[in-house]
């Protein structure tokens, strides 16, 4: 088959790792997809940025529209909601598939851009834009597509994580550890966006949308950022058996077919006992309550370059596959050959 054309929008923390997972192709791609897959260009909006050397100079292009128009596969990962909303309705009326890790965009205009992509038959995913690497967005909406969600409970945010996690540990005050989670890779370009909640809310917004199958936009949810937490509030919470989490929620009040919906952001007192106490670090968590399936819970890293990467990479390898398979059956790849070890030979340690 054709090489996959994917068009890159955004050199980042995020962009950055993308590019690397497509250039130097440590998993091969084009073996789980079953096409060979080409960057065909970065969009940036300065050649001159010093950028990591995986990056070549020569991918860079200030013609984002350009490359858009080109592409079978659009990877929108810059961040904010224009150009990005943009370049992304354009890609979609043109036939391309797109993946976006841009939780504040589909938070304040999704309905339009998936519209769009339903007119035009193409997929629109957006598994990094709620919690990084972890599988949640697929989860809700395809597995949990059989039963009634009832509630969310989400550490989504992994820079307000990590500052409530120093602070409660190293007794830091907000702006320094805040300083860290930056110089780590975690918070967004302005981390006001974590530290008041928006970036929580918007992706609140999303889990809500896909648990609830409606349409929950970040204008109808309640907002309290971490602004107002102090050393001493940490410090307070831990002698009495809690652990304060920023949490995003969820959930159905009244009966579960015909009832209200609440979605909203805030600081909580999480007993030191609940699964979402021990979620350290930028780690995030979500924990859903549904009718048939009970409780379960999704784990892992929220923020940063590779585990973000590794969610649109996902989404990436899945749009070529069904646009390959002209969305007839889902296509899995088994490329690889291993020997299996006799039963006795291998023991689990921790
Ligand atoms: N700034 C975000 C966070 C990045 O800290 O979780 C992932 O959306």
């Amino acid at each position: 088959p054709a090489p996959l054309r994917v068009a890159l929008l955004g050199c980042g923390v995020v962009g950055t790792e993308v590019a690397r997972g497509i250039l130097e192709n440590p998993i091969d791609l084009a073996a789980r997809v079953g096409a060979p897959v080409e960057l065909a260009g970065i969009a940036v909006r300065s050649l001159d940025a010093e950028r990591d050397p995986a990056v070549p100079r020569d991918l860079l292009t200030t013609d984002a529209t350009a490359l858009v128009d080109g592409a079978d596969v659009v990877v929108e990962v810059m961040g904010g909601i224009e150009p990005a909303r943009t370049l992304i309705a354009r890609a979609l009326a043109g036939g391309a598939a797109v993946v976006t890790a841009n939780k504040a965009l589909l938070a304040e205009r999704g309905p339009e851009l998936f519209e769009a992509a339903d007119a035009a038959g193409v997929d629109l995913l957006y598994e990094a834009a709620v919690a990084g690497a972890i599988p949640i967005v697929r989860p809700i909406r395809e597995s949990l597509a059989g039963d009634h969600v009832r509630r969310i409970l989400g550490i989504v945010n992994g820079t307000t994580n990590y500052v409530l996690d120093r602070m409660a540990t190293e007794g830091l005050e907000l702006d320094q550890a805040v300083k860290e989670a930056q110089a780590l890779g975690y918070a967004e370009a302005d981390p006001t966006a974590d530290v008041d909640g928006f970036d929580a809310a918007a992706k609140a917004a999303i889990l809500a949308s896909l648990a609830f199958h409606t349409r929950v936009a970040l204008k109808d949810v309640a907002r309290e950022g971490i602004r107002g937490v102090s050393a001493a509030d940490v410090a307070w919470a831990s002698r009495t058996g809690h652990v304060i989490k920023l949490l995003a929620v969820a959930e159905v009040i009244g009966p579960v077919d015909d009832g209200e919906i609440s979605v909203r952001v805030h600081p909580a007192l999480v007993p030191a006992d609940h699964p979402l106490a021990a979620v350290r670090g930028a780690f995030n968590a979500v924990f859903v309550e549904a009718d048939g399936a009970g409780p379960l819970m999704f784990y892992g890293q929220g923020a940063g370059g590779r585990p973000t990467a590794s969610a649109v990479l996902g989404d990436v390898v899945s749009v070529a596959r069904r646009r390959l398979t002209g969305g007839k059956g889902l296509r899995e790849s088994k490329d690889q050959a291993f020997p299996v070890l006799p039963p006795e030979a291998a023991v689990t340690r921790f």
